[in-house]
């Protein structure tokens, strides 16, 4: 079997942010014959401008080079207002333009997300899953990974220590690989 190789991208800045703490602890938590890079340039993304999308900036380019290398997609987003953070919104904007250059393109994709709240970002992973009719992506539809009260679910070194989400988030990473595989064998999906 090929190795599958997944982007995680984080949509916080935040130093000790637990969405970052989610994607490390996927890093520990991968089936066999599966690498996880991650995009750390989030915060050098400035505010899209469609007037400048013909010159992307450096960290977009790297982000469209990153997500065309890679088999799947792993968003590990915040919950703002309801809602997707603004820096999430715009790096996935970016990476959709120009127009008929869209990087998402046929990307399978998982969403994980940690909040402080009880529904553990629920709100924002569905309007995540709307963005991706537009930029035609293939969510895999369980098991959700919606990490709640996050405070009591990680140390004060952003370990993830509740086993709970910790099998949750494997589960849902053997998701992603068996569905980025039958995609790939359907050749439904452009990848690489
Ligand atoms: C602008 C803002 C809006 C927020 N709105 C929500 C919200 O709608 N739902 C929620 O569960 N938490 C909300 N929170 C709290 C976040 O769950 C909390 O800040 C969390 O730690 C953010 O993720 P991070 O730790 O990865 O940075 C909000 C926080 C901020 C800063």
């Amino acid at each position: 079997m090929d190795t599958v190789k997944i982007l995680g991208i984080a949509g916080s800045l935040r130093e000790g942010s637990y969405n970052r703490a989610t994607l490390r602890a996927a890093r520990e938590l991968l089936p066999a014959n599966v690498q996880l890079e991650s995009f750390e340039r989030l915060g050098e993304i400035p505010p899209f401008n469609e007037d400048e999308e013909g010159t992307l900036p450096d960290a977009v380019a790297q982000l469209k080079q990153q997500i065309r290398e890679a088999d799947a997609i792993l968003f590990v987003t915040p919950e703002y207002n309801y809602s997707i953070p603004g820096v999430l919104k715009n790096a996935i904007d970016w990476a959709s333009r120009p127009y008929g250059e869209n990087a998402w393109d046929g990307k399978p994709v998982a969403i994980m997300g940690a909040s402080i709240s009880a529904l553990g970002t629920a709100r924002a992973q569905y309007h995540l899953r709307q963005a991706f009719v537009f930029l035609n992506m293939h969510p895999v539809n369980g098991p959700e990974v919606m990490i709640p009260s996050a405070y009591e679910r990680f140390d004060d070194q952003g370990n993830l220590t509740d086993n709970t989400s910790r099998d949750l988030i494997r589960q849902q990473l053997e998701s992603l690989v068996e569905w980025t595989n039958q995609l790939k064998a359907g050749s439904r999906v452009l990848v690489n």
